[in-house]
């Protein structure tokens, strides 16, 4: 059956906009950011505490950590690829951070500059910290649906890194289609792998739309048990080391089918669509959510 209530795990500030050219403004960041929240939107990612020469769009973390207004109840996870991430990031005053992994040695390799076993060894620092700051870490695994370098990825590497993270003490696992490429069919074999390795609501899916796939793979994450989904505002993005990604799937458009299903979201849409045409507006494009486009028709 399908669960009663998802967390959604907002996306846009961090994944959305750090694959975009032009270096947005750091206040239009955190107006987006304090629109998210009013949205009644529970995990917003904030930024990435990643090298400022890998993501220029990210070199204002700092800025961005202290210029947000705090709702309680709300959680503003960081993405740290490494201890020094991690440090700079608690100084911040980030309460929540995610590792970043991959299923792909290539992707992984162009992504964070190291191999899948140096990061585990990274990650596994992280961790040790983490626990001792009692700061929650979330854990990506990218490419779980295909690499961009290295094409189709077998579920069995998926769910040997997902359960690698997991075992260190991430207390979720967010499996990532960085490219878009999965469908029904692939999703379905890829959590059977890693459900077999973690439990069902440690998981997350993560889906780019790419493909237009993104709703059909949620809906089977969730008819198999998954009740977190990643997605971003106005279904912006792409990973700037993931040629051709386009956005996650839009936040409006999860939140319009779960509620078609009778799922809670906690999610206002009419106040998350006007969060979506702040920044749509902002960087002068047009919205990739399909429920934005069809209400502006009406
Ligand atoms: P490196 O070059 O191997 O790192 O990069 P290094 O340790 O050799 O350091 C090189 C320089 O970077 C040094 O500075 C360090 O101080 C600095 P320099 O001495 O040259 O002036 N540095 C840092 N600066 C700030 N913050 C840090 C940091 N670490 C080192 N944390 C590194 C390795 C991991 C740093 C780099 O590869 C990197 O930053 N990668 C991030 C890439 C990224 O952000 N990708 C997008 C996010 S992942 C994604 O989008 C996928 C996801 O959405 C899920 C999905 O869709 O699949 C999550
Ligand atoms: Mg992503």
């Amino acid at each position: 059956g399908l669960p009663e209530k998802v967390k959604i795990v907002e996306v846009g500030p961090r994944d959305g906009l750090q694959n975009e050219k032009t270096i947005v403004p750091t206040e239009t960041k955190i107006q987006l950011i304090d629109m998210l929240s009013a949205s009644g939107l529970s995990v917003i990612e904030a930024t990435s505490f990643v090298s400022p020469k890998w993501v220029p769009q990210m070199a204002d973390q700092v800025e961005v950590m202290k210029g947000i207004d705090r709702k309680p109840g709300v959680s503003y996870p960081v993405l740290t690829p490494n201890l020094k991430g991690f440090q700079a990031a608690v100084k911040a005053g980030a309460s929540e951070v995610a590792i970043f992994g991959a299923a792909s040695e290539l992707f992984s390799k162009k992504n964070i500059n190291c191999s899948v076993d140096e990061s585990l060894q990274r990650f596994d620092e992280i961790m040790t910290t983490a626990k001792e700051a009692g700061v929650p870490v979330r854990g990506y695994v990218s490419c779980v649906l295909g690499c961009p370098y290295e094409g189709a990825v077998a579920p069995e590497r998926v769910a040997h890194v997902a359960k690698r993270l997991y075992s260190m003490g991430c207390y979720e696992i967010s499996l990532g289609d960085t490219i878009g490429v999965g469908t029904p069919g692939s999703m379905i074999k890829m959590l059977e792998a890693v459900s077999r390795e973690v439990p069902v609501d440690a998981l997350a899916v993560h889906c780019h739309d790419t493909y237009g796939q993104a709703l059909a793979n949620i809906l089977v994450a969730l008819q198999m048990g998954i009740s977190v989904v990643d997605s971003s505002v106005a279904g912006l993005g792409g990973c700037p080391y993931a040629n051709g990604a386009s956005g996650n799937v839009a936040t409006e458009d999860v939140v319009y089918m779960l509620h078609g299903l009778g799922i809670q979201t906690g999610v206002d849409l009419s106040k998350l669509m006007d969060a979506g045409a702040f920044i749509c507006r902002t960087l002068n494009r047009k919205t990739s959510s399909k429920v934005a486009q069809a209400t502006c028709k009406l």
